[in-house]
């Protein structure tokens, strides 16, 4: 064998034992992130049956996944979608896949979270058919474009959380004054993430700068992290304000998944984005189990006020906010400053 034969050999070994390491690196790091082992089992997944359970953003990833899981257990699943054009109420004919089976048992009805109009519209035809809910799953997301909503707010700010708020306000109200509800439980699970702590407004004082959308330092990704900040902060403040009177709320981190949220993301951040989750992330029915977790457990006093992954407490929300009180206060203020947008909306009367 020649020397340079030999150099090229030894070169061809050194680049295949990288490249098996880095496969065997990118390997276990998707074993790592996908599992989510066995939370479900001994949970009493009949306990759904008959429960009337709302989810918004039912037509894509995580969300269509638990209209799915929910309806096949029994629950009374309306799916809140904006897609219009697709949209198909009541029974459809002929039942014969899986997909079909959960379309037909989930009732489909138009929501938009960008419009508070459509939001008040969604709740109302809910209310009129089936009087009051049991659980509410805030689920829909936007990362992206960058635009503003029909009441003039940063999109993904008020289709992420501000719409959300509203929504759970509205159910909250009409199961507080609803008499036949007094010894019922009203249960909100918000879907939360673990990049929160990417939202510049873990640092910043001026809490309305959230939606400030001509701010040097405003981005996309910035925006999704303080929208899912805000749902965190929103639970807690919302358990600490309303679970003596019933309501029940639960912040749940999916995991990472493999699903359309990056889809609308631009440029090359979008590119590699939709590159890392189609290759590590989990599927849509891997992430449900921790939600369904929520759903199901009888005992949910524990889970109150909590923030979950895969039924356990997110252990980085804890870590960075040891100093509860200052996250308390903030919660505080997002709680304040929601109520003071949504009253100088003029559709957007919570007491109904
Ligand atoms: N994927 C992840 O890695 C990950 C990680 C942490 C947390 N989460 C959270 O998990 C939740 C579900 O996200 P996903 O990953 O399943 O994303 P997805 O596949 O993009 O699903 C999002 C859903 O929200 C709906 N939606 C978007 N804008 C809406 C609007 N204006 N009105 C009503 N519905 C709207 C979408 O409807 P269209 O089909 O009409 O667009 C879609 O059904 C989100 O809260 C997200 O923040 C996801
Ligand atoms: C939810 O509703 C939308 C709009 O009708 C539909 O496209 C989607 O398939 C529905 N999801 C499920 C799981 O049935
Ligand atoms: C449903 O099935 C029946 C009989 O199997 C058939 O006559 C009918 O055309 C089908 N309807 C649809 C919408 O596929
Ligand atoms: C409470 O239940 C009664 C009897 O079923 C019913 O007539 C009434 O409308 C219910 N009230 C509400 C607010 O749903
Ligand atoms: C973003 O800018 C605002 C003021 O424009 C500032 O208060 C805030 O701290 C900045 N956030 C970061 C993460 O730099």
């Amino acid at each position: 064998m020649s020397p340079d034969s030999q150099v090229s050999m030894n070169v061809v070994l050194v680049v295949g034992v990288i490249f098996s390491a880095l496969l065997g690196v990118v390997l276990y790091m998707r074993r790592k992130m996908n599992e989510s082992g066995n939370i479900l089992s001994g949970s009493n997944i009949e306990n759904l049956q008959g429960k009337i359970i709302v989810v918004t953003g039912g037509s894509n990833g995580i969300g269509k996944a638990l209209v799915s899981e929910l309806a096949g257990a029994g629950a009374k699943v309306v799916n809140g979608s904006r897609r219009l054009s697709e949209l198909r109420t009541g029974p459809h004919p002929n039942v014969s896949t899986q997909n079909e089976k959960s379309e037909r048992l989930s009732d489909n009805i138009h929501l938009d979270l960008s419009s508070f109009k459509s939001i008040e519209t969604f709740f109302k035809e809910i209310i009129q058919k089936y009087g009051y809910i049991d659980i509410l799953i805030n689920n829909a997301a936007c990362m992206g474009p960058k635009r503003t909503s029909d009441d003039n707010i940063d999109y993904c700010f008020q289709v992420n959380y501000l719409g959300h708020f509203f929504l759970s306000k509205l159910f909250i109200n009409n199961h507080l004054k609803n008499e036949n509800r007094t010894n019922q439980r009203l249960t909100i699970i918000n879907l939360a993430s673990n990049v929160f702590d990417m939202g510049s407004f873990i640092s910043d004082n001026d809490i309305t700068s959230l939606t400030n959308q001509n701010a040097a330092n405003y981005t996309l990704l910035n925006g999704y992290a303080n929208s899912k900040l805000c749902m965190i902060l929103f639970s807690t403040e919302l358990d600490r304000r309303y679970r003596h009177r019933g309501i029940q709320t639960i912040a749940v981190h999916p995991g990472y998944v493999k699903t359309g949220l990056q889809k609308h993301y631009p440029g090359l951040v979008g590119v590699i984005l939709r590159c890392v989750a189609s290759k590590l992330f989990r599927t849509p029915e891997e992430a449900v189990k921790g939600i369904l977790f929520c759903c199901v457990r009888e005992d949910k006093a524990a889970l109150c006020g909590k923030v979950l992954f895969d039924g356990r407490l997110m252990e980085k929300w804890y870590i960075e906010t040891n100093k509860e009180l200052r996250s308390q206060k903030k919660a505080i203020m997002l709680w304040e400053l929601s109520e003071k947008i949504l009253e100088s909306s003029k559709i957007a009367s919570t007491d109904i």
